[in-house]
C-alpha cells in the first residue's frame, strides 16, 4: 500500500548563519494493506518530516514514493484522495464545537451539507464523541481532542491512515483508548501508518516497526522479531542503593563496569543512568556469578533484576544509545 525508497528532505535554512537540517536521510519502507505500521524513535529523528512527505504536505528532496500505487510528487491529487492525516499538534479551531469542525471537514471534501452533517453523526457515534461534541474545543481533555483529531482524519473514509503520535502526552487511559480506536479503524479494513517515541506503544500496537533515528532507519521488522535479534537475556545491575536514592558515585559505576565487562558470561553491556545493564545467555545463571564478582571486589549492588530483551535494547543496540537520551 506504501512503498518508499531513499525518501530525503533537507530544511533550507533561512537565517544567514543557519545550517540546512538533514531531516530525512534517505529511508525504505513498505507498508502492507491492513497493517498498523509505526515509525518508532526519539525527538527530531524524521518522524515527522516523514509522515509529511507521504501525505504530501511537503515536497521530498529526492528518493520516490507511492501509495496505493500513486506517485507523491507525480500524482498527489490521486493520493490525498486516499489519505487521511492527524498531525501531532492537531488542527482544529479551538473556540469552534467538535461537531462544526466535522461537519465542515466534510464540506471541505465537497460534500453537501445533508451528507455532510450525516457523515459527522456517524463519526460521533463510532469514536464516542457525544459527551462533549457540543462544547467548545479549548474546554475538551486531551485524550477527548485527540479521538476529535483522529475522527476528522477519517472523515471522509480514507484507505490509508496517517498518524503523527496519537497519544503523545495523553494519560495511560486514553491511550488505552485511542489504541482501541486505532485496532478498530485496522479492522475496518484500514492501513495506518503512525509514529511513536514510546516503545511500549510500538510494541504493543504495531504489526510492524521501523526504528528512526537521525534521518535514518537504524532497524526494521517485527517488534518480537527485533526483540529476538537480541538473544539471551538482560540482567540489570542498579547501583543506587536504597538510601541514597538514586545518587550514585561515577566512581562505583566505573569499577562495577569495569569488574563486569571482564566476565565471561557477558557478552556486552551499557552503562545507563544508574544502572549496567548486561547482556548474557541466562539470567539465572549469571545472577549469582554477577553478585560474588561485585562483592568481590568491595561494590555492593543495590538491586538487581532481569528481563527479557526490549525495544529498548534493540534501539541501544544500533545506535548505542537509550530512547529517552
Ligand atoms: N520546518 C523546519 N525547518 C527546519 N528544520 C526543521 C523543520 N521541521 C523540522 N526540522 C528539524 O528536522 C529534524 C527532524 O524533525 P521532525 O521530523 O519533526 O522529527 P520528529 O517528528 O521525529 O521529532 C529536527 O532536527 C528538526 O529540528
Ligand atoms: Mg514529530
Amino acid at each position: 500500500m506504501i512503498e518508499a525508497t531513499g525518501l530525503r528532505k533537507t530544511y533550507r535554512a533561512r537565517g544567514r548563519k543557519a545550517k540546512p537540517v538533514e531531516a530525512v536521510r534517505g529511508v525504505d519502507f513498505a507498508v502492507r494493506t491492513g497493517e498498523i505500521f509505526g515509525f518508532l524513535g526519539p525527538n527530531g529523528a524524521g518522524k515527522s518530516t516523514t509522515l509529511r512527505m507521504l501525505a504530501t504536505l511537503i515536497r521530498p528532496d529526492g528518493g520516490q514514493a507511492t501509495i496505493g500505487g500513486a506517485d507523491l510528487v507525480r500524482a498527489p491529487a490521486r493520493v490525498r484522495d486516499v489519505i487521511g492525516f492527524v498531525a501531532q499538534t492537531g488542527g482544529t479551531y479551538d473556540e469552534a464545537t467538535g461537531r462544526r469542525e466535522l461537519v465542515l471537514q466534510a464540506r471541505m471534501y465537497g460534500l453537501p451539507k445533508t451528507k455532510a452533517v450525516a457523515l459527522a453523526e456517524k463519526a460521533i457515534a463510532a469514536f464516542d464523541l457525544t459527551e462533549f461534541v457540543d462544547r467548545r474545543i479549548h474546554t475538551c481533555s486531551g485524550g477527548q481532542r485527540r479521538r476529535l483529531d483522529v475522527a476528522l482524519g477519517v472523515i471522509h473514509g480514507p484507505t490509508v491512515m496517517f498518524l503523527d503520535e496519537p497519544t503523545a502526552g495523553l494519560d495511560p487511559p486514553s491511550r488505552a483508548r485511542m489504541w482501541r480506536e486505532v485496532r478498530r479503524l485496522r479492522e475496518e479494513g484500514m492501513t495506518i501508518f503512525l509514529t511513536t517515541h514510546y516503545l511500549d506503544e510500538a510494541d504493543a500496537l504495531c504489526d510492524r516497526i521501523s526504528i528512526i533515528d537521525k534521518g535514518l532507519i537504524v532497524a526494521e521488522g517485527t517488534p518480537s522479531a527485533l526483540k529476538r535479534e537480541i538473544s539471551g537475556d538482560v540482567v540489570v545491575v542498579d547501583l543506587a542503593a536504597p538510601d541514597t536514592a538514586g545518587v550514585v558515585g561515577e566512581a562505583a559505576l566505573r569499577a562495577a563496569a569495569e569488574v563486569l565487562t571482564v566476565q565471561p558470561y557477558v557478552h556486552s553491556q551499557e552503562t545507563v543512568d544508574t544502572t549496567l545493564r548486561l547482556y548474557v545467555d541466562s539470567a539465572a545463571t549469571a545472577i549469582p556469578l554477577v553478585i560474588r564478582a561485585l562483592i568481590a571486589a568491595g561494590i555492593e549492588p543495590g538491586a538487581i533484576e532481569s528481563r527479557r530483551p526490549s525495544l529498548d535494547d534493540v534501539f541501544l543496540a544500533k545506535t548505542g544509545r537509550t530512547l529517552d537520551e
